[in-house]
């Protein structure tokens, strides 16, 4: 602090330690940072003195205003580079330096609702949960359009609803790499659906929150900016450029602004913008990073990422993990790992799936920490020394379980189904894992005791059954913990499977002879004649075909009749 009477005030040596130690958690997770889109790599100590003034940027930043302790300068210089990057016409277009991606998305839907307040927002499934919360806000109808499994926005789902709502203007918020698998949706194929349909009035919104920071580097990026048509379009300066507090640029027609436009005289400048006071360090943060790495400095960085990117699919896949990207994103979209990895290294995950981003701090030498750590986290064959062990699990309130480990050869499930099936075991449930060294089984069976015996004599697991027991109650639990996310697959295939003895058995017997591996099997649900099982593969496309074979399904059928 400057020398001031408030000087005095300081902090105790109790909360000095505090900060300390936060600083200290934060340097450390910083390491594990590898799920979002944030740079960590920059270095903005240049600009450090400026945190000492009350600087304010409120109002519209080409304006003069009474609040001289401003950096509108900078942010105009800043909102000039974007306009070039995006291709927005300096004289048509206007922006400003927003709080993120949020506010800008915010800011191009207000702007949608003021030209056609009664306007319908068509935003897909992929789209960011921000864009949910906005609508709320601003009150406006809106239709959810189905993604496609790559995570673009479905177009014929599109086409179809608008074409159902024809008499409403449209208002589309398009994605420019999402948050989830960084697609990138069809910007002309939508503009090719408002000329088919006839709808002259339409609002096109681009979330670039990410995207809009790589496609200008990159050669033939797909269509993006304000030369495919846009309206309006967010892009956040806290993802690739590194501003170390959270900010964004918002882009949009300038007609549309002067509708919203409001003179204030307390400023003394006409308010455009969303927020009042408004941050005035993070337009110099951009203008640093323009300034110094450049347009020049992000072409060479962009190509980095995605090698980064490829190495780690290239690794992921190694490890059986189904991994990929899109061409122009960063962002390694793979199975979603055990939770002890979950757990230690920072990486977004929805569902049974995760994501990587390779952002510019993320190195090889990450990479190959994460990998190792996935690896580690491999449920490990506990007993080796018979082809086949088992046990009971201890859970209490499932006396009917069975777990099986070993298999090393791949015909554990083969194997086990057969010796169930002939003599007329039902199994009821089913958890099929591979670990590293062979299978894992977990059975829920009608007769646990009878399947014990039969598995004993057929499989020769007699001896490790309730003599030396292969793995204590803890280590079950630990590895059943583990199964749970292992048994999760993207690519998995649903198999309907008449509810009799010997189904499975026949299934998995031809899969052996196809020599396709299965990395998971469950059986999702049971019916009175039917159950459906979910497979998953390292090898999809056979399985699919093998499944589409009429030879297969006539041989499920006879069994069953
Ligand atoms: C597609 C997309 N839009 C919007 C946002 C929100 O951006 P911000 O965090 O800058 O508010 C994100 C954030 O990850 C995003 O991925």
């Amino acid at each position: 602090m400057r020398s001031h009477w408030l000087s005095e005030y300081s902090l105790s040596t109790e909360n000095e330690q505090r900060l300390e130690k936060l600083y200290q958690e934060i340097q450390k997770e910083s390491e594990h940072f590898l799920g979002y889109p944030c740079s960590s790599v920059f270095d903005y100590s240049a600009l450090y003195r400026f945190l000492q003034f009350p600087l304010n940027n409120a109002g519209d930043p080409y304006l003069p205003s009474n609040y001289h302790l401003n950096t509108h300068d900078f942010e105009c210089e800043v909102i000039s580079i974007f306009q070039q990057l995006a291709q927005a016409p300096a004289g048509t277009t206007w922006g400003y330096v927003t709080n993120g991606g949020t506010e800008g998305n915010h800011y191009g839907l207000f702007l949608s609702r003021e030209l056609f307040p009664e306007g319908m927002v068509y935003y897909s499934q992929d789209a960011h949960y921000s864009i949910d919360k906005i609508l709320r806000c601003l009150n406006l109808h809106s239709i959810m359009i189905r993604s496609q499994p790559n995570g673009c926005m479905d177009l014929e789902d599109l086409r179809e609803a608008l074409r159902i709502h024809r008499d409403i203007p449209p208002i589309v918020c398009a994605t420019i790499g999402t948050t989830m698998k960084g697609a990138v949706d069809d910007i002309l194929g939508i503009q090719e659906i408002f000329k088919d349909l006839a709808l002259s009035r339409h609002y096109l919104h681009a979330d670039a929150a990410l995207g809009g920071m790589i496609l200008p580097f990159m050669d033939n990026p797909p269509p993006w900016n304000f030369t495919s048509g846009i309206d309006s379009i967010s892009i956040s300066g806290h993802k690739m450029i590194g501003s170390p507090i959270p900010c964004g640029i918002v882009l949009a027609k300038k007609r549309n602004v002067d509708r919203i436009a409001q003179s204030v005289e307390y400023i003394g400048t006409l308010d455009t913008t969303l927020s009042g006071s408004r941050n005035a360090i993070t337009p110099l943060f951009l203008w640093y990073a323009f300034q110094t790495i450049g347009v020049r400095g992000f072409k060479d960085i962009i190509p980095r990422c995605l090698q980064v990117a490829d190495y780690s699919i290239q690794e992921l896949n190694k490890l059986d993990h189904h991994a990929w990207r899109h061409p122009y994103s960063n962002t390694v979209v793979f199975d979603r790992p055990p939770a002890p990895v979950t757990q230690n290294w920072q990486i977004a995950c929805q569902g049974s799936l995760s994501h990587l981003i390779a952002m510019p701090h993320v190195t090889v030498a990450h990479i190959d920490r994460f990998m190792a750590d996935i690896r580690a986290a491999q449920p490990q064959i506990i007993a080796r020394s018979q082809p086949f062990t088992a046990c009971e699990t201890l859970a209490e309130n499932n006396t009917q379980e069975i777990i099986i480990v070993g298999g090393t050869d791949g015909h554990l499930l083969t194997d086990v189904s057969a010796a169930l099936a002939s003599v007329g075991i039902s199994i009821e449930g089913l958890i099929a894992v591979k670990v590293e060294e062979g299978t894992m089984l977990r059975l829920r069976v009608n007769d646990r005791d009878r399947a014990l015996q039969i598995l004993n004599q057929t499989l020769d697991i007699g001896r490790c059954y309730g003599q030396s027991r292969p793995f204590n109650t803890e280590e079950a639990a630990q590895i059943l913990s583990q199964v749970e996310y292992q048994a999760v697959s993207g690519d998995a295939l649903l198999v309907e499977l008449e509810d009799k003895a010997g189904s499975l058995a026949t299934l998995m017997k031809k899969c052996h002879e196809k020599q396709i591996s299965i990395r998971s099997v469950r059986l999702l649900w049971r019916g009175k004649e039917k159950a459906i099982v979910e497979l998953a593969s390292a090898e999809p496309t056979q399985l699919k075909a093998m499944l589409a074979d009429q030879a297969l399904t006539s041989e499920l059928v006879d069994l069953s009749s």
